[in-house]
């Protein structure tokens, strides 16, 4: 273990080198992706050409926040908290506008005013994450006992989705009734957990993305393929929301059966983990076009890190085995170490059947940052 503990530190010292540049070059702006330069784009400044969901409601616009809190734990260099402060206040504004939040507060406060609280105290932050835990409580569904996804869309019903994304997104709940002392939070939270434990996970430990129920009557109707490949598929990066969040749930409840939940999933993806350790967008796919996703990769990679949090010493290793696998393809086959893009994690997907493919995503560098810190045993726990 100490020598992959060396390695991460190695790596860690090449992110603080080009983290330093990048926070100080795009310190106002939330960014997501970068453009054929290399540079940033700024979702909260966002316009016209996009859907409301977009904008300073985009559902990714947390995780520039998380990348600062996690060099501030780090260095202790006020700079980075003053950076994610930036997020913080912007995201704050999303309650005014209110119709583009959904399902993903979680993605946006947790690692934005939930991580300024917790470590700083900052009273402030914990009324703005508060406010984001009360709107993803009123998502539930109390026949199905699912959290809602999405809002409207286009040609779907989505008024009976529920997602496996969102065993990340319940990380708020069960925050604001540790913080709160109220219960109905992590009830809520729990609920959730077991209808994705009992209608996402299959017999093999693969998950689907999104299962359908029928919001009147909590019956399940169908799963779709989602971002997958199709229906039956195995989309990579759920498969990591999956590792990861029911590993999160363990660690919030100590209920057994999360963290068995976690380990069939992470045992599924390890049992289809490439000789490279790169990852493609579906366990599922055709083998052309080999269409890859290192988002999801980093996302797999800090799930099994988390679950080897979790078990016997002697289970350890094997977790961080595959994690540290996929990590290095990515540090020595995915990474930009130079000064020639923003982004460090390169070849990211967001879904199997976009129009674009490998291009840089900014929670690729924000669970890739994360899983060297768990590694190097530094981590802070943000979920
Ligand atoms: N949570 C949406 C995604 O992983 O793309």
């Amino acid at each position: 273990m100490k020598e992959y503990q060396a390695w991460a530190e190695e790596v860690l010292e090449k992110v603080r080198e080009k983290m330093a540049w990048v926070s100080e070059k795009n310190r106002d702006k939330i960014p997501y992706t970068t453009d054929e330069d290399g540079n940033y784009d700024d979702r909260s400044k966002a316009g016209k050409t996009w859907n409301p969901d977009d904008g300073l409601n985009w559902w990714t616009n947390g995780f520039w926040g998380g990348i600062m809190w996690l060099l501030y734990q780090d260095t202790k260099d006020e700079k980075y908290a003053q950076i994610a402060r930036v997020s913080e206040k912007k995201l704050e504004k999303c309650f005014e506008m209110f119709y583009g939040l959904h399902h993903d507060v979680g993605f946006m406060f947790l690692p934005t005013a939930v991580a300024d609280y917790r470590l700083t105290g900052n009273e402030d932050a914990k009324r703005i994450a508060m406010h984001g835990a009360n709107l993803l409580a009123g998502r539930f569904n109390p026949v199905g006992k699912f959290i809602r996804a999405w809002n409207h869309i286009e040609n779907s019903d989505t008024r009976g989705w529920a997602i496996i994304d969102c065993m990340f997104n319940i990380c708020l709940l069960y925050w604001a009734s540790e913080e709160s002392g109220d219960p109905r939070f992590s009830q809520v939270a729990m609920l959730h957990a077991d209808t994705v434990l009992e209608n996402f996970i299959r017999p093999d430990g693969s998950v689907c993305h999104i299962v359908e129920f029928n919001p009147e009557t909590g019956q399940m109707v169908k799963s779709h393929g989602g971002q997958g490949y199709g229906e039956g598929s195995a989309w990579t990066r759920g498969q990591g929301w999956a590792v990861y969040g029911f590993a999160n749930s363990y660690a919030h409840t100590g209920r057994q059966k999360y963290l068995d939940a976690a380990k069939k999933v992470a045992h599924y993806c390890m049992a289809n983990l490439s000789e490279s350790g790169i990852i493609p967008v579906d366990f599922r796919q055709p083998k052309e076009p080999a269409l890859e996703d290192a988002c999801g990769a980093c996302v797999i990679a800090g799930g099994l890190l988390e679950v080897a949090g979790h078990v016997p010493e002697l289970e350890k290793e094997m977790y961080v085995r595959a994690a540290v696998k996929i990590l290095k393809a990515i540090a020595d086959t995915r990474a930009d170490w130079t000064k020639d893009c923003d982004a460090i994690v390169q070849n990211c997907s967001a879904s199997y059947h976009s129009d674009t493919h490998h291009f840089t995503m900014v929670y690729a560098d924000y669970y890739f940052i994360e899983a060297l810190y768990k590694l190097a045993g530094k981590g802070i726990f943000l979920w």
